[in-house]
């Protein structure tokens, strides 16, 4: 056997693969386990990364992206949030996952702290362990006006070697927001203490009461501790496209761009074509899914508002429902049960962070019969196995 360093032997796949590689792409089970939905990538994104391969656009690329791509963003920036972003800020890394990879890898290491808002997708906390990085976490409660974290929490949170925070908003899994005056004092407490603050924004657009979510980079200066992650996979649906965006300090431009160079030696080329068509035309696109995801959520708020079995608060943001059922101490073997017996896939809640053992979590971006009939069965499975797991 191999030594491998402390930090990947402990490493363990997340809850939601090890549950879903069992039968992905199986035609029989109702997917609602990872985090999108079955809308197709629409066409004038598609020409326009076809248009790129017909041109021979299949070289090399830049590191931290096109320039038309790093344009068109900013231009996207600055007419969703009123902002003047220099593209020398922006960064375009294969996936949103690389982008906290890389900001993790910029500040974290052994002997470090690194502080996680929870419930929290579970590849981050990977993320900031192979950093060999201690890991800690302040959790949101879910009380009766939803999930809720005071900002005074994340700070009494702090320890003297904490080096990044990172916060998720809206949050995936429980749909939470952190709104702009608590992004204003934890950004004034991190640019005080010099912690940097990872913003994973990547569900900016996926929400229901307005136009796109507020972002750090609305209350942010130019240099502060702050680095923005985004992507393309939620808001155009572009999962498979692999497509990140980062904006970083002005002054870490050129320490990102020589750490990008260690994983990611540019994007794939003809991807980013399509992202540009994406921000330049798809407005209407965007507000289609938001529609689509208001009216998924509805249809939870349905069949799980208000059910005895379950704990189930509306969430803001996002696209998934992160229920508690009563009883529950292994949210493992009850996804796995539910798979085998009712052909639905679900998340585990274990995975999430400590204390989310007795939840599960359900993406509802898939299209309403196919989530209506998932969320029929596991219902069903609820009402008949009280106690079982
Ligand atoms: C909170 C969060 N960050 C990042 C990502 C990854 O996005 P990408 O598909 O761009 O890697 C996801 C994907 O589910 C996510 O939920």
């Amino acid at each position: 056997m191999l030594p491998f360093k402390d930090e990947i032997e402990q490493l363990r796949q997340n809850g939601i693969t090890q549950v879903a590689f069992k039968r992905m792409h199986d035609p029989a089970v109702i997917p609602l386990w990872f985090g999108e939905g079955d809308v197709v990538t629409p066409d004038f994104i598609c020409n326009a990364s076809k248009k790129a391969l017909d041109e021979g656009q299949t070289f090399y690329t830049h590191t931290r992206g096109r320039p038309e791509l790093r344009e068109a963003l900013k231009v996207y920036l600055d007419r969703l949030y009123c902002l003047d972003i220099h593209p020398d800020r922006i960064t375009v890394p294969g996936a949103a996952m690389l982008g906290v990879t890389i900001a993790a890898q910029m500040v974290l290491g052994r002997g470090d702290h690194g502080l996680i808002v929870s419930p929290v997708w579970p590849n981050i906390a990977s993320v900031f362990r192979v950093t060999g990085a201690q890991v800690g976490y302040v959790r949101q409660q879910l009380t009766d006006n939803g999930w809720q974290l005071e900002v005074d929490e994340i700070i009494s949170a702090v320890k003297p070697n904490t080096r990044a925070i990172f916060v998720n908003s809206p949050c995936n899994p429980t749909g939470w927001m952190m709104g702009a005056a608590d992004q204003t004092r934890l950004l004034e407490y991190c640019r005080e203490h010099g912690i940097l603050i990872i913003a994973d924004e990547v569900y900016h657009r996926t929400l229901f009461d307005a136009v796109a979510a507020p972002s750090f980079l609305n209350v942010a200066q130019d240099d502060d501790p702050l680095i923005v992650v985004n992507g393309f996979s939620k808001a155009w649906a572009m999962t498979g496209w692999r497509l990140g965006w980062v904006v970083t300090p002005k002054k870490h431009v050129v320490q990102w761009t020589a750490l990008s160079e260690c994983f990611n030696t540019g994007a794939t080329v003809f991807a980013q074509m399509g992202a540009v068509a994406a921000l330049e035309q798809g407005e209407p696109f965007v507000r289609q899914l938001q529609a689509q995801y208001r009216a998924g959520r509805d249809i939870v708020d349905q069949m799980l508002g208000g059910h005895p079995g379950v704990e189930y608060h509306s969430p803001a943001g996002a696209f998934y429902a992160f229920p508690s059922v009563h009883g529950l101490r292994d949210s493992l073997a009850f996804v796995e049960a539910i798979l085998r017996e009712t052909d639905v896939g679900l998340a585990p809640g274990y995975t999430f962070g400590p204390d989310n053992d007795s939840h599960f979590r359900l993406c509802f971006a898939q299209s309403h019969d196919r989530l209506k009939l998932g969320l029929e069965r596991v219902v069903e499975f609820i009402e008949k196995n009280p106690g079982r797991f």
